[in-house]
């Protein structure tokens, strides 16, 4: 069962496993997991853009499942596994999806690009050989102003198509 230990009025102390290792946070029970991420484990990958839930530039696995971190609450991951942009890369490689987005030139400014491969990566996992159009659905709650849709897709089917070669 997870640990969610009361201190006082205010702040509660919760163990979240980020990128596969143990993170304690003592945390405000209104205390997004994106600012907990952010401000308390300085992982900036995901990006705090609209911070109401309307762009997916905070998208982060919880438990293996693409969430907007800014509509969730970080004391509700006690227990749970979280993964963020930062946790992708492996002895110095990029995971094959990041390496796909440079390859193919998914994006512009740059700001969706995080949560947008986090989308990318649990579609992969789910399904290893998605179609154009489940590439766009698993996209379709992350926001590209800069329109990077085209090389998106393109880099999502590149990388599923090397991952089942
Ligand atoms: S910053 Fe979370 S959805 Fe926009
Ligand atoms: S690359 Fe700029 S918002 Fe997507």
């Amino acid at each position: 069962m997870p640990t969610v230990r009361p201190l006082g009025p205010g702040a509660v102390d919760v163990e979240v496993d980020v990128n596969g290792m143990r993170a304690p946070l003592h945390v405000p029970p209104h205390r997004t997991l994106l600012d907990a991420l952010r401000d308390d484990l300085g992982l900036q990958g995901a990006k705090k853009v609209c911070d109401e839930g309307t762009c997916g530039a905070c998208t982060v696995l919880v438990d293996g499942r693409p969430v907007y971190a800014c509509m969730t609450l970080a004391v509700t991951c006690a227990g749970r596994s979280v993964e963020t942009v930062e946790g992708l890369a492996r002895d110095g490689e990029l995971h094959p999806v990041q390496e796909a987005f440079v390859a193919h030139d998914a994006f512009q400014c740059g700001f969706c690009t995080p949560g947008q491969i986090m989308s990318v990566v649990a579609l992969l996992r789910a399904n290893a050989t998605p179609t154009a159009d489940d590439v766009m659905r698993a996209v379709s709650g992350n926001l590209c102003r800069c329109g990077a849709y085209p090389n998106i897709v393109e880099a999502a089917l590149a990388a599923a198509r090397k991952a089942t070669k």
